[in-house]
């Protein structure tokens, strides 16, 4: 759901089940287009096991203190029996069908909608057929979540694949209360207006009493879009329609802090981290991408500037490595299938022009990597670079800092990227800018241990301030502060 990079790899969920109330109605629901749970591995039909990352733990927290129940796709057309329960909360699948995934998600979610918020970095494509299934997907949510929520309950909705579902289910529960939250970015007006169905995703969003973006400019632009095409009236962070009060504003995720500082300081996490950097060959200086394999991600652009920084000699082969770790993503896509070839392209070419035998400048590894190796990576890293050319939030940039206790490491940031707002203590650039990437590159390598050590203390003191529980807490708040 968050575009967390990381997988993590946990026991198989064993199935639980859910005394006295597996019949009551739930007071607080969380819905979303995937579960906490997913297939161990897809199409072996043995079991399940947790999805990765803050979120799921933090919304698993906030449902267990209120009855509350999860109802989400299970991520497989194939038929696997759900666990009732998972962490002692409730689940309900939605099931969509092959055709449904093809134009429901594959299409009108990551080939509409995934572009044209982001920037419509690739052009968006826009098919009736696709709408179609996305609305009938959204009605088929719409009405799982009506016949689960408790009389007055409380709902919240997540992300760009449900846009259609609070109007919906306000049609259905006028008597609960709904909140939704956009983890991507939310585009300009400019680009929004080419959406055929503006108007109706508009309306589908103003169906919630509150809804949420991770920046505060999201918000406005969301804001001053639905004035603009619908009878809304109001400010940036209050609108009116019809009478109702709609609840406007930016949630900035964050991560799992503690969790992240606990890891970081394990000591068979650190052994690895040293023995990776040994297996580097020690080198001087370790530069780290780790992004899911996505066009958004600027992962090619970044690896040619890096590929130039060799070539000039501001890195050298002798001293300076780099990892890119491309987690795999929405493969059955050609976009996302195109971007990988690209990429691995990209990738042989460097080694092919700088290596030597015994010796690559990149590391390439396409696979989920379990937390834990993921953390280790996080502390041999001596420089993060984090380029998106449009991101909601991007999470891996707080997990970095999270893990950087000892304040050597140093942040490569897109100023696009919704961590930007927070993390002002990063080497900042704009992605498509080559000449930029590589400047702050050069920059981070060269600034002193105490340049260094104070704009980490500066964006570890401002993501410590408010984790990934904290989110979920702050936004449940200002969601029952919304009047019914
Ligand atoms: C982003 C989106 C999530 C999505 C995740 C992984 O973070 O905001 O809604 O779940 O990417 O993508 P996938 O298509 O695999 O769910």
């Amino acid at each position: 759901m968050l575009d967390q990079a990381s997988k993590q790899v946990e026991p198989v969920v064993v199935k639980e089940r859910v005394s006295g109330r597996d019949s009551a109605k739930a007071d607080l629901v969380v819905v979303a287009n995937r579960l906490p749970v997913q297939p161990s591995s897809v199409g072996s039909g043995d079991g399940w096991k947790p999805s990765p990352g803050g979120l799921v733990s933090a919304l698993t927290a906030v449902l267990q203190n209120r009855n509350g129940l999860w109802i989400g796709w299970p991520g497989t057309s194939e038929h696997q029996e759900l666990p009732l329960a998972y962490e002692g909360i409730r689940l309900k699948a939605v099931d969509i069908t092959k055709e449904e995934y093809e134009n429901f998600y594959l299409g009108f979610s990551n080939a509409t909608l995934w572009p044209l918020y982001h920037d419509a970095i690739r052009a968006p494509t826009f098919h009736r057929h696709w709408w179609q299934t996305y609305t009938k997907v959204n009605l088929r949510y719409a009405t799982a979540i009506a016949e689960s929520v408790a009389p007055g309950g409380t709902v919240w909705i997540h992300d760009y694949q449900l846009q259609l579902v609070p109007q919906m289910l306000r049609q259905l529960r006028p008597d609960v209360r709904i909140g939704f939250f956009l983890h991507i970015p939310f585009p300009p007006i400019e680009l929004f207006m080419q959406l055929p169905w503006r108007r109706e995703i508009l309306t589908g969003l103003l169906g919630a009493d509150l809804i949420g973006f991770q920046v505060p400019q999201a918000a406005s632009n969301f804001s001053r879009m639905a004035r603009r095409q619908s009878s809304a009236t109001g400010t940036d962070s209050v609108l009116d329609l019809n009478g109702r009060t709609i609840r406007v504003g930016a949630f900035p995720i964050s991560v799992d802090c503690e969790q992240i500082i606990t890891l970081a300081n394990d000591p068979a996490i650190r052994a690895r981290a040293v023995e990776i950097r040994k297996d580097l060959g020690d080198p001087e200086l370790v530069l780290l991408g780790v992004d899911r394999l996505d066009y958004t991600k600027g992962i090619q652009q970044r690896i040619k500037a890096v590929s130039e920084l060799f070539e000039d000699g501001s890195l050298s082969t002798d001293k300076h490595v780099m990892v890119q770790v491309a987690v795999p993503s929405r493969e059955t896509d050609a976009h996302y299938e195109r971007e990988r070839h690209n990429l691995e392209q990209a990738v042989s070419e460097m080694n092919g022009e700088y290596g030597q035998v015994g010796k690559t400048v990149i590391h390439y590894l396409h696979q989920n990597l379990p937390f834990d190796e993921l953390v280790a990576l996080y502390l041999v890293a001596d420089i993060m670079i984090v380029t998106p050319f449009r991101d909601g939030m991007n999470l891996v940039a707080k997990e970095y800092v999270m893990t950087r206790r000892d304040l050597t490491g140093r942040l490569v940031l897109s100023e696009f990227a919704g961590a930007a707002a927070e993390l002002r203590g990063a080497f900042m650039v704009n992605p498509h800018d080559l000449e930029g990437i590589k400047d702050a590159i050069r920059l981070a390598a060269n600034a002193g241990p105490k340049e260094a050590r104070d704009r980490m203390s500066r964006m570890r003191r401002k993501t410590y301030r408010r984790d990934v529980y904290d989110w979920a807490e702050s936004f449940l708040a200002a969601l029952q502060q919304t009047g019914m």
